[in-house]
């Protein structure tokens, strides 16, 4: 739920109060803000403090992000996202529990499952990424190419629906309102503010504007209007089911479900009308949370691998390795084909290592704490620089921002997941429970990342190559590679015979 904070990233007009020099000038820190940042806390460093949004906010180096992150006790995570979300009332209405019912939600009804999860969704990443190839390839549509990011996102609003909600749930019409709400939240996140006038010059109006644009108008009118209805009837039968009252009927294998059921088993006789707004919610934040970071990331993967044709090969023959026949002889993938590769695990991590994060974790103070031999005082935000942490020399070496696909193959991946190297997820007890969707979380070693990249991933190469037109990409918005995926057409060539 990164994306909640880093919403507030592009209104950060000037690093206007430091403890100590002088501020880099605005212009770098839209056009080049990983420098900026970085050199401040070179030389400032490791705990800077910079004005944004009217609050002093403290940024810290590689040598704090972990301490920062992980120590809940003195960094809140949830009073950090409540704060910089608005939405204190909520947290305050609901006893605090949104975050941790958000995880654990995410843990029973999603990584939990895995496997099942991954036969369920495979079909659909076939199916698309097919239908891609086969557009691409068709001549008349060389003027007019298909969309690689609409095309992932259609797929990963299909996959979440289904998830979320269950087959009957998925179809054209759902998808958009999906989209709608992955879009809102994207224009939230400030997106386009920095193509915009008013955005750049002022951000408070465009703030304003957009959170009446998306939570007061598109989110009710949208989401809540037009999926409402059935989700109120759906809610009631699950409640019937979960009761055991329709013992004839089977139970629904669906994120909807599981909530309905944990307030059921919990003791609650029946779904009231907050409960219910609370459980749409939960749906928001989880579609919030999901379609628009990992549509982002495939991009980000996808536009490495077409300016480094050399891993397709290392990549394509663990394809080969990890693809299983299904009993009817079709190729297929399941979650042990995904676990075992580790190859693209590796790739992944890398790509999102170095696609230049700025901020994208964010905590608040619950005391004044000392860190750095300055005492931050309470109510703060406090933030690790991300760009520090994942272009540390002490960890990377002399070359810190080389990049080497397989690295973390070779790494030591218990070290690799829950140390400080790779904060692109956060770190500590809330870190996203989207990462790693693991059988048996228990065992590092097979953890593996969301495994809705690697379908992308592996679905396309084992159809096509990719290539980019003018053999180059641009990043739009250097302070926004969280939600901004890299500009530059890709041209995919499909392969004489598929590995899929
Ligand atoms: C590549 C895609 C993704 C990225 C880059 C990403 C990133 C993040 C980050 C940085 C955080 C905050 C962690 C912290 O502050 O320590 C977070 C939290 C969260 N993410 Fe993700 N995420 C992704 C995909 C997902 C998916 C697929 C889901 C759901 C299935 C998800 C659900 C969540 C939730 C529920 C939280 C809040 C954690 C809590 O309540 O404790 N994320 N994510
Ligand atoms: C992608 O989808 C958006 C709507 O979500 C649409 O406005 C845009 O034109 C589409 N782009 C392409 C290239 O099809
Ligand atoms: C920090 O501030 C909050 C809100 O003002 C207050 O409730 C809390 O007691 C403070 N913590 C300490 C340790 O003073
Ligand atoms: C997870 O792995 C550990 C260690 O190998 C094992 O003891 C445990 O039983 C496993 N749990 C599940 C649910 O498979």
């Amino acid at each position: 739920m990164y994306i909640f904070y880093s919403f507030a990233a592009p209104l950060l007009l000037l690093l206007a109060l430091r403890l100590k020099g002088l501020p880099p000038t605005p212009e770098d820190i839209f056009s080049n803000p990983r420098e900026a940042y970085g050199a401040a806390l070179r030389q400032h460093g490791p705990v800077i403090a910079v004005r944004r949004k009217g609050n002093l906010e403290y940024v810290v180096g590689p040598e704090f992000a972990r301490h920062v992150l992980t120590c809940d006790r003195d960094f809140s995570f949830e009073e950090g996202s409540a704060a910089i979300m608005n939405l204190q009332p909520i947290m305050a209405l609901t006893g605090g529990t949104l975050f941790r019912d958000l995880k654990d939600f995410v843990r029973e009804g999603i990584i939990a499952r895995m496997d099942e999860i991954v036969d369920q969704l495979y079909p659909i990443y076939d199916r698309d990424c097919e239908v891609f190839v086969d557009l691409v390839a068709k001549p008349e549509h060389e003027s007019s190419r298909p969309d690689l990011f609409n095309h992932t996102r259609d797929t990963l609003s299909e996959a979440t629906l289904l998830l979320l909600l269950g087959q009957e749930y998925v179809s054209k019409r759902n998808m958009r309102i999906v989209e709608d709400v992955s879009n809102g939240m994207a224009q939230l996140t400030g997106q386009y503010q920095n193509f915009s006038f008013v955005g750049k010059y002022l951000p408070w109006l465009w703030v304003l504007l957009t959170w009446i644009n998306v939570i007061i108008i598109k989110i009710p009118f949208g989401f809540v209007r037009l999926l409402g209805p059935r989700l109120w009837v759906d809610v009631s039968r699950y409640e019937k089911i979960a009761r055991k009252s329709k013992a004839s009927e089977q139970e629904p294998r669906n994120v909807l479900y599981l909530i309905v059921k944990t307030y059921i088993n919990s003791g609650e006789q029946y779904i009231g009308v907050f409960r219910r707004m609370y459980i749409a919610m939960l749906l928001l934040c989880l579609i919030f949370a999901s379609v628009h970071t990992t549509t982002v990331v495939s991009q980000w993967v996808l536009f490495q691998l077409a300016t480094r044709p050399e891993y397709l090969n290392p990549l394509r023959e663990e394809l080969l390795k990890v693809r299983e026949e299904a009993a009817n002889g079709e190729l297929h993938l399941t979650a042990a084909s995904l676990r075992a590769a580790h190859l693209l695990d590796s790739f992944i991590r890398e790509v999102m290592r170095l696609k230049g994060d700025t901020i994208s974790t964010m905590r608040y103070t619950t005391a004044d704490v000392p860190l750095g031999g300055y005492v931050i005082p309470n109510g703060s935000f406090v933030t690790p620089m991300s760009s520090t942490v994942h272009e540390n020399p002490e960890i990377f070496g002399d070359e810190p921002t080389k990049f080497d696909g397989f690295r973390w193959v070779e790494l030591n991946k218990d070290a690799a997941m829950t140390g400080s190297a790779h904060i692109v997820f956060g770190l500590g007890r809330f870190a996203c429970p989207g990462r790693v969707l693991a059988v048996n979380a228990t065992v590092p070693d097979e953890a593996t990342l969301n495994p809705e990249i690697k379908l992308i991933v592996l679905s396309l190469i084992g159809r096509a190559t990719p290539s980019l037109l003018e053999g180059r990409f641009e990043v739009t918005d250097p302070l926004n590679t969280v939600t901004q995926p890299p500009k530059g057409t890709l041209i995919f060539t499909p392969l004489d015979r598929p590995l899929l």
